[in-house]
């Protein structure tokens, strides 16, 4: 990082929190570090921000980013205060705090807090909408078979509830192009399709999806269009409005390592009023966004971490984390390519993946890879087996090393070879 950035970002950080010194470790002083920090060295000063389990190599963080001790250090802060002022704190700061945050967090997304509020994860986020859509008996409803199942399931509970049909695409682990994509979208729209749920990064594959373009070709015909961002705010610079999509759900556990229970949703300002309300609010009068976000009372020191996760993501700065999970994810899959047995099921362009990848070996099914890698060479990672893709699910993060990459190279090359 160059000198002049490098001081501008912890500007940015003075302004933001009065808790100084926010640091990449706690007790370090920022200002007495070397400027110029090493690519390596800066991860590796990352790195030390993390409480490590040592049993394994962890490549499974796409569940839960689990949260650097800074981060940690504030939450706890939080938790301390709310239950010290107790009542107190809930009837008079709360809700001005809660503001506070959910404007951070709309500049961060490129909107503004007229159209986004702050969930408990992707989960609640989607369900709202795909159960306060306004359906009709016969309306339809496109999404694909590599989505997220609990959302999948719950466009079967409306075909229940209110006689929908649901159409069902299957994206390819290899797409040509762009046009490849928005054309499976496009042939199942007919002039009853409504509402089309769109994964801005499938979470089996790690691949990204052209959310604009098919925000786009979708609203040619009318069809509204809602996006699981769950693996995207903090993993890669998202803006909200270049989308152009009309509903967006994130959880901010995950990528901006908040801690678990804590997201996002975006209504584009015009369809708030067709949405129903999960939970009644005396809003429900009103056009604003808050007519959904009843939530009943809750962890509200949660809220106050999106803050510091916030602060965090921006001491490292979006693009170069984005950068470096790209890179990471690269580092592996490009040694493994075209290894003999071993499919990467994530397209090997850039712009169609980020951090995460999917990679199997032929003649290995993906629990038994999973349980392979984790009982011979101590690397953790999830096993994947439905929807065209078999293989494991590998997950770096930004305190991952390069020499932990390696090891897991060679168990991949080793167990191929084992035919
Ligand atoms: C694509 C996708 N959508 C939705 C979810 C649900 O997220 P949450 O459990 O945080 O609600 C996940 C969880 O991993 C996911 O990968």
């Amino acid at each position: 990082m160059k000198k002049r950035q490098f001081l501008r970002r912890l500007g940015q950080v003075a302004l933001v929190t009065p808790f100084l010194p926010l640091s990449l470790n706690a007790q370090d002083d920022l200002s007495s570090l070397p400027y110029a920090l090493d690519e390596e060295e800066f991860w590796l000063r990352i790195r030390k921000d993390y409480c490590l389990k040592p049993d394994y190599i962890n490549l499974e963080n796409g569940y839960y980013n689990f949260i650097p001790q800074p981060t940690m250090e504030k939450y706890i802060e939080h938790l301390k205060m709310v239950n010290y002022e107790a009542s107190y704190y809930m009837r008079t700061d709360q809700w001005d705090n809660k503001a506070r945050v959910r404007d951070r967090l709309a500049k961060l997304v490129g909107t503004t807090s007229e159209e986004l509020i702050i969930t408990r994860n992707t989960t609640e986020s989607l369900d709202l909408i795909i159960g306060g859509y306004p359906w009709e008996k016969g309306d339809e409803a496109i999404f694909a078979k590599q989505d997220y199942g609990a959302m999948k399931d719950h466009f079967q509970l409306m075909s229940k509830k209110y006689g929908i049909i649901n159409k069902v695409v299957s994206i390819p682990n290899h797409p040509e192009s762009d046009e490849e994509i928005v054309s499976l979208y496009e042939a199942q729209i007919t002039s009853r399709t409504k509402l089309m749920m769109v994964c801005h990064m499938v979470n089996i594959t790690g691949q990204i999806l052209p959310i604009r373009k098919l925000s786009n070709m979708a609203h040619t015909y009318g069809v509204e269009v809602l996006v699981d961002g769950a693996h995207c705010i903090g993993h890669f610079d998202v803006n909200l409005k270049e989308l152009q999509c009309d509903y967006y759900g994130s959880s901010l556990h995950k990528w901006l390592s908040v801690p678990l229970g804590s997201g996002m949703l975006y209504v584009a300002k015009e369809k708030i009023t067709k949405i129903w309300p999960l939970f009644a609010d005396y809003n429900d009068a009103t056009k604003e966004i808050q007519r959904l976000n009843h939530t009943g009372t809750i962890p509200v020191h949660t809220d106050l971490a999106i803050d510091d996760a916030i602060d965090y993501l921006e001491l490292i700065g979006v693009n170069r984390k984005e950068k470096r999970l790209r890179y990471l994810q690269k580092y592996w899959s490009d040694q493994l390519r075209e290894v003999k047995y071993i499919n990467v099921n994530t397209p090997k362009e850039i712009e169609r993946s980020c951090g995460i990848a999917n990679v199997g070996i032929a003649h290995i099914n993906p629990k038994d890879l999973a349980k392979n890698l984790l009982d011979e060479f101590k690397i953790f990672t999830v096993a994947i087996d439905y929807a065209n893709v078999k293989g494991c699910r590998i997950t770096p993060n930004v305190y991952t090393t390069k020499k932990e990459l390696d090891v897991f190279v060679n168990a991949m090359k080793t167990l191929a070879q084992r035919v």
